[in-house]
């Protein structure tokens, strides 16, 4: 596949080329500051912090920017949580021309509220949208836009360090049309709403996985790389089926070789003592089918800006990662997402045989350390312009 180099972070990376779609059409963008509002006249009580269930509580507020191609892109709407009114024939609802986001909000310590490497999510929803052929837009535009909603609704960052805001942008195809083809209409909206700490009781409870080589969640060439909801509805057979199995998540595995490659909606660390006896924390590399992920992106510079063990990403298959767990050079698994920061890897269910993770047991506790630091930044414990101010 052709491939672009682009700096960031003093470092080079590849990444796969931006499809285009077409014409010039897709220059123009919204503007935050054509902003309309309407403020809800019937605000809902916000519900009990420590009583929260994740995707369940929405905010008063949400944002709407609709997308034509005859009209170009109209202005940004802050208007009262309602439902969508969408023709039976959208293409969302058929195709799957659908990409979303997922980030958050904090509140403080100090009380002020702040988002959480945002720009990350902008420049991954706008090459989602590339690649769905949905109309491109400014990426500073909708972190504005983002930020002014989370400002409206900012009672709803609950005033708590164990929880925070979720903010779900999304953008679909709505053209009225069943012809498979690029759609001529589009919507992006975002929705909110606060959520409750990943783990319940407050301390890590490291999960078990179902490594099974029989299903594959994404391949060379695919999608895999973009937060498409195509990507995530046909997992939840296998998630029901580790479940089944006695696992709590799936370690999705890839091609002959049976790659690892993602956990669950987590990307993967093995931190370990390599074959040349080096300690190093190994992550699998962007090659189109893991999600490129803002917690991974992070994990990665502060390692590398601690200097303190190799980083490294590289592909690993089970057959390596089996022979370092026997000979007993694993020290720690943990997966790396929005939702819980890092969440500690205990063991793994492959061809019938369960193979324990010395996850939390004796280990350095990498993945605690990375939860604080991470956890600090967000909350405004240790300043960083990581965490960008919403008010
Ligand atoms: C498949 C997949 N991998 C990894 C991640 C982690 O990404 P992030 O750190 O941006 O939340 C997610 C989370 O959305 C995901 O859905």
């Amino acid at each position: 596949m052709a491939a672009l180099r682009t700096a960031l972070h003093g470092r080079w990376v590849v990444q796969a080329l931006p499809f285009s779609c077409g014409s010039l059409r897709f220059a123009s963008s919204f503007k935050a500051a054509d902003l309309t509002f309407e403020r809800n006249p019937s605000c809902h009580p916000k519900p009990d912090p420590s009583k929260l269930v994740f995707g369940k509580h929405f905010s008063d507020h949400m944002l709407t920017i609709y997308w034509s191609e005859q009209n170009g892109w109209e202005a940004p709407q802050i208007k009262p949580f309602q439902n969508l009114s969408l023709h039976p024939a959208s293409s969302a609802l058929h195709y799957s021309i659908e990409l979303f986001e997922g980030m958050k909000a904090f509140r403080g310590a100090d009380n002020r509220i702040r988002l959480f490497r945002p720009m990350l999510n902008m420049e991954r929803m706008h090459r989602s949208a590339e690649r769905c052929c949905l109309p491109t837009f400014d990426k500073g535009e909708l972190q504005e836009c983002i930020r002014k909603l989370v400002e409206v609704d900012q009672e709803w960052v609950p005033y708590s360090q164990d929880a925070s805001l979720y903010i779900r942008p999304t953008f679909i195809g709505t053209e009225p049309s069943l012809g498979v083809s690029r759609a001529g209409k589009a919507l992006i909206f975002v929705i909110i709403g606060p959520v409750g700490p990943y783990f319940a009781t407050g301390s890590f409870n490291p999960v078990s996985l179902l490594a099974d080589p029989s299903f594959v969640r994404a391949w060379k060439g695919g999608v895999g790389a973009y937060k498409m909801g195509g990507n995530y509805g046909p997992t939840i057979a296998v998630q029901s089926e580790a479940v089944k199995r006695g696992c709590q998540q799936v370690l999705w595995l890839y091609g002959d070789q049976e790659e690892i490659t993602e956990v669950g909606t987590m990307n993967l660390f093995i931190y370990w003592t390599n074959d040349k006896g080096e300690r190093e924390l190994v992550t699998p590399p962007l090659d189109g089918l893991i999600l490129p992920g803002v917690t991974r992106q992070s994990l990665l510079d502060l390692a590398r800006g601690w200097a303190e063990f190799k980083v490294t990403e590289r592909t690993m298959s089970m057959k390596e990662l089996l022979t370092a767990l026997d000979a007993g050079r694993v020290l720690e698994v943990f997966g790396a997402g929005t939702a819980c920061v890092v969440c500690p890897v205990g063991s793994l269910l492959y061809k019938g045989k369960t193979y324990n993770i010395p996850t939390m047991k004796n280990g350095p506790d990498l993945a605690k350390r990375f939860y604080k630091e991470l956890t600090d930044i967000q909350y405004g414990r240790t300043p960083s312009d990581w965490a960008p101010l919403v008010v």
